[in-house]
């Protein structure tokens, strides 16, 4: 058999479960799951969210109303899942949070909103769909990590930590979990217009009295990415059983460049923070 052929064969996802299903990236891959055959549950910490988009997608969607910090509501989600549909195909862990400003402004809530929710989230939701997929010895686990996971990405230390974690802890169960029969790929775009550029948590005053990001955006990536694009590419890198899904020019050149000429991208990094700075001026002084 022909590794193609294998691969198509065995890309029929029956039952999905999305985290921060009710919004943005989250409910366009769940849409995009639910194109391509699978029951989804959207599962969100806003329940009438998750519910609107599981009723958008008619019976291939249920909602679950679930905060993925909450180990123990994560594990009954996935055990109910698996009970009801005989099985659980993919896991994407994709709920996260804008965590952003200097580390001069940054206190204790912003490491530990971007710890439990960006990490211990995904940490969760691979603690307890992995046994399930191990036992079934198939299933495939899709963390949604960042660019800011493959590059370092200043003025926002909290959650650049968060996503190289969830790039670590993907790409080393990715070789741990092979021979259980469970893949594990990590998703990895740049920037994408969604809600979350405007509401960075607890916003410092670096952004200007206000919570969104996309002024500065705009700086390194004139137009954003649709969250269609990142939600088809990552299917497409569940079917190929990608390792990394790095989607947008952005995310390709950056990782690159730091691959393979590291004192470009840290020069370029560096005028990223000055153009943070130059911005915050007026408010800050
Ligand atoms: N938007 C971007 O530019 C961008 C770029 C790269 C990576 N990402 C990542 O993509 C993922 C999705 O982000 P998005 O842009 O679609 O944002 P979004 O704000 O549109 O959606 C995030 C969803 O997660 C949910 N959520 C937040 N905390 C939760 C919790 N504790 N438990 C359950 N659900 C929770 C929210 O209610 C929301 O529905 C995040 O992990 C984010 O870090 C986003």
């Amino acid at each position: 058999m022909s590794g193609t052929v294998f691969r198509t064969r065995s890309f029929a996802p029956s039952v999905s479960i999305v985290t921060g299903g009710g919004s943005g990236i989250g409910r366009a891959i769940a849409t995009e799951l639910a194109r391509r055959g699978s029951h989804v549950v959207v599962a969100d910490l806003d329940g009438a969210r998750a519910k609107q988009v599981a009723d958008d997608l008619g019976e291939r969607g249920s909602a679950a109303e679930v905060d993925v910090v909450d180990a123990e509501a994560v594990q009954a989600l996935v055990a109910q899942t698996a009970e009801r549909h005989g099985r659980l195909d993919i896991m994407a862990n994709n709920a996260g949070v804008a965590i952003g400003g200097l580390l001069e402004e940054l206190d204790e809530r912003h490491w530990a909103k971007a710890l439990d929710v960006n990490l211990r989230g995904v940490i969760n939701g691979v603690s307890a769909a992995y046994p399930v997929m191990s036992a079934q010895r198939s299933g495939h686990i899709l963390n949604t990590a960042s660019l800011a996971g493959l590059i370092p990405a200043p003025a926002m230390l909290p959650y650049t930590t968060t996503k190289h974690a969830v790039v670590g802890l993907s790409t080393a169960l990715r070789a741990e979990a092979a021979s259980r029969g469970v893949r594990v790929s990590v998703l990895c775009p740049a920037f994408v217009d969604t809600p979350l550029l405007d509401e960075v948590y607890a916003a410092p005053a670096s952004f200007g009295g206000g919570s969104s990001v996309r002024s500065r955006v705009r700086l390194m990536q004139p137009r954003f990415l649709t969250a269609e694009l990142v939600a088809a590419r990552a299917v497409d890198g569940l079917a190929s059983n990608k390792a990394v899904i790095p989607v947008g020019w952005l995310a390709h050149t950056l990782w690159r460049l730091n691959r393979y000429a590291p004192p470009v991208a840290r020069g370029l990094v560096q005028a990223q923070v000055s153009a943070h700075r130059r911005l915050s001026r007026p408010s800050s002084s």
